[in-house]
């Protein structure tokens, strides 16, 4: 990372002296005794919560692959209901008429404040809805919405009547959803069957809304829905309730367009209006599924990434608490959207749960100006502000008038998130966002671990511009060489690896333990050898210098990271392999300066097919359409062929470095295992044509 490596950023006295955790050697101490009195350190935070029964054992686990199936276990005998302490807890506490969210829309002035009591209100209400479509304890409900406050609001009725939500973020396709639903429903079963939980006759509920206003742009997502209902349909699986949240306005809206709608789709209002607005809970133990969340993989279709209830609570509210130094009468911005785990963890759940006050913020930090976030920031007064690298380097392309524009006097602690913060952003973020005063705290963590894993704690750690830092409390993590043994020196690099379970870690895959397994318990080197079963493997590489600062340098595996998306390179190549005209397809990262990394995609056209720019954007909206925006490839290489080794494996090292601008060959590494090395050449040659 240039240079950030030397420069040490201390917290300010005056921060530390009010934080929770005061000084590193604070930090240390705690960090020491979360993993050598696991039980005391974690009673005491459970204690802060509503346990309709105790639990009897921390944790239980099985670590070792060679020793048998992987099981993870925490708060074992317990029994709770995250939503009782996300709402029911807060309103006892006397925090009724706080304000949990501002909820600020698309466009400017359009905003709306919700209390926890509001809150509580909408959520038994939403809850005795999907009662009454037949919902019950252990049925997966599938959520499709935009960031109206119905999308909180429908995770906390799962949650407090034990549905395990599925929430997709409204930027996918109809097939993507589809394929989302139908997993869910033939799966759960496998999942569930044994929690003695799950019908085969499980109602099948989708909450969404008719569209919304993205920036100038209408995004109709109740036709996206209806789509998928159908592909869903002539797959057998019949959607029996489509709840829809009307958000455009009436004579804006594609209902009235979309005559005839099938019986199951309902207006959300009408039936949340004639609903009682209370709702018991149902009491979960500890291990029950909360919620799952699809995520992609370097092979195959996105997972259903599974937490439980009782260890991802305790997670998202410890870790939210201590990384943005959470104080009652803090209001938290954090700018992700529900659909991806960081609006999971961080705005319904790790703020909800410690009571906070945030803002909820349905557009786009361009719309209507390049200083919508900063307005946001100085009219409700932000004290934490949390956002990704690539946002930050979208916006410090207009300059600092934006920013400088608006006061923002009130920010504390500024965070990041979903991809590695070079040290130009991070510096600017630092200084014209912060004004020098701001601790950035630098999250590393994935869909899979619930919740931060290797992050500063702002008035503790002197940062290092483009460092996580240190773990977590509870968390151990590992370096791995290229033969899968722990690096045992301080100042090393390798594979970054987690040695033990922590409270909010993922579960299983829904559906697929072997997975599970097979993903995140087992490394191979480059001969496909077994090097590792026995820590978790992060698919993350890391380097560690000689203070033991963590520095995330990207995923080891065929993802790629654009704009703190996670996306397969295999999901992308099989929808460019469908082409009519294409024979084969290669994806690959590049860098990219706002993205992060972009995505880079040779392509082989069918023997006597002329490339033209006509292909190349058929190529791009199909991935558009049957992916998402998110994963349009950003350029079409066509080339002549592809690196292959003599047992047919693509040798994506070389595609990386000629999508990185490499053009000598000597710079690509050994190329002498190639097939036919003679492709190197020609498509290095080719690249002029690419766009
Ligand atoms: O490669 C890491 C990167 O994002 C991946 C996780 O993606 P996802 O599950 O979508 O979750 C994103 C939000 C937590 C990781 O494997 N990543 C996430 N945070 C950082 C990061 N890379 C470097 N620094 C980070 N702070």
């Amino acid at each position: 990372m240039e240079n950030g490596q030397d420069e040490i950023y201390k917290p300010s006295a005056e921060f530390s002296s009010n934080a929770h955790v005061k000084s590193l050697d604070d930090y240390k101490k705690l960090y020491a005794r979360s993993i050598e009195h696991p039980q005391a350190f974690w009673s005491e935070i459970s204690s802060e919560f509503h346990w309709q029964k105790e639990w009897d054992t921390l944790s239980k686990y099985n670590y070792d692959l060679s020793r048998g199936s992987i099981s993870i276990e925490w708060f074992i005998g317990g029994e709770t209901n995250v939503c009782y302490n996300a709402l029911d807890r807060q309103i006892e506490m006397g925090h009724g008429s706080r304000t949990a969210f501002h909820w600020v829309g698309n466009d400017e002035g359009e905003t709306k404040d919700y209390t926890f009591s509001d809150m509580f209100n909408m959520v038994c209400q939403m809850a005795n809805v999907l009662k009454d479509c037949g919902v019950k304890k252990g049925d997966p409900v599938a959520i499709y919405l935009p960031m109206v406050i119905q999308l909180p609001v429908a995770m906390l009725a799962c949650a407090r009547i034990g549905a395990i939500h599925s929430v997709i973020f409204g930027g996918f396709s109809s097939e993507s959803l589809a394929g989302r639903i139908l997993d869910s429903k033939c799966k759960a079963s496998c999942v569930l069957g044994t929690a003695g939980m799950w019908q085969p006759d499980a109602v099948q509920v989708i909450v969404t809304a008719d569209g919304v206003m993205r920036g100038p742009k209408m995004i109709k997502l109740i036709e996206i829905v209806r789509e998928a209902f159908d592909m869903c349909k002539s797959d057998g699986h019949q959607l029996d309730h489509v709840l829809i949240s009307q958000r455009l306005p009436e004579d804006q809206s594609p209902l009235g367009e979309l005559k005839n709608l099938p019986h199951q789709y309902k207006l959300l209002k009408d039936l949340c209006d004639k609903a009682s607005n209370t709702c018991p809970v149902e009491w979960m133990k500890s291990e029950d599924p909360l919620f799952m969340l699809y995520t992609s993989g370097s092979t195959g279709k996105p997972k259903g990434v599974l937490h439980t209830t009782a260890g991802y609570m305790i997670w998202s509210y410890t870790t939210f608490k201590y990384t943005f130094d959470y104080r009652p009468g803090d209001i938290f911005f954090c700018t992700a959207d529900c659909g991806w785990i960081t609006g999971h963890s961080y705005i319904t759940y790790g703020p909800m749960l410690n009571g906070a006050t945030q803002v909820l913020f349905e557009g786009i930090p361009t719309h209507p100006t390049n200083s919508r976030f900063w307005e946001i920031c100085e009219q409700y007064k932000v004290t934490q502000f949390y956002t990704a690298p690539t946002a930050i380097r979208a916006l410090m392309r207009f300059g600092d008038e934006p920013v400088q524009r608006c006061n923002l006097s009130s920010l504390k602690v500024l965070g990041s998130v979903g991809e590695p913060i070079n040290s130009e952003a991070w510096k600017w973020y630092h200084t014209v966002v912060g004004s020098s005063k701001c601790p950035i705290v630098d999250t590393w963590w994935q869909t899979e671990t619930g919740g931060h894993m290797i992050t500063p704690l702002p008035g503790a750690t002197p940062l290092k511009p483009g460092s996580a830092t240190f773990p977590m409390f509870g968390v151990v993590p590992a370096v791995l060489d290229a033969e899968g043994r722990e690096i045992t020196e301080t100042e090393c690099e390798g594979y970054l690896a987690i040695k033990q379970p922590w409270p909010g870690q993922m579960r299983t895959v829904f559906g697929d333990h072997e997975r599970f397994e097979k993903t995140y318990f087992e490394l191979y080197d480059a001969e496909n050898n077994l090097i590792c079963n026995h820590f978790y493997i992060t698919g993350d590489g890391c380097r560690r210098d000689k203070d033991g600062y963590y520095w995330l340098t990207g995923r080891v595996d065929d993802v790629i990271n654009v704009s703190g998306h996670r996306i397969g390179t295999a999901e992308v190549e099989s929808k460019l392999d469908e082409h009519v005209d294409c024979t084969e397809a290669a994806v690959v990262g590049y860098p990219h300066p706002v993205k992060g990394e972009g995505i880079y995609a040779y392509v082989i056209l069918k023997e006597g097919v002329e490339p033209c720019d006509r292909i190349r954007q058929e190529l791009k909206n199909k991935v558009r359409k049957e992916i998402g925006a998110f994963a349009q490839p950003d350029i079409i290489h066509w080339a002549p062929g592809l690196p292959k080794t003599r047992s047919g494996k693509i040798m994506r090292r070389i595609l990386r470095k000629i999508a990185a601008g490499q053009t000598m060959v000597d710079d690509l590494g050994d190329v002498s295992t190639l097939a036919d090395p003679s492709v190197v050449e020609s498509l290095i040659a080719s690249k002029a044509d690419a766009a």
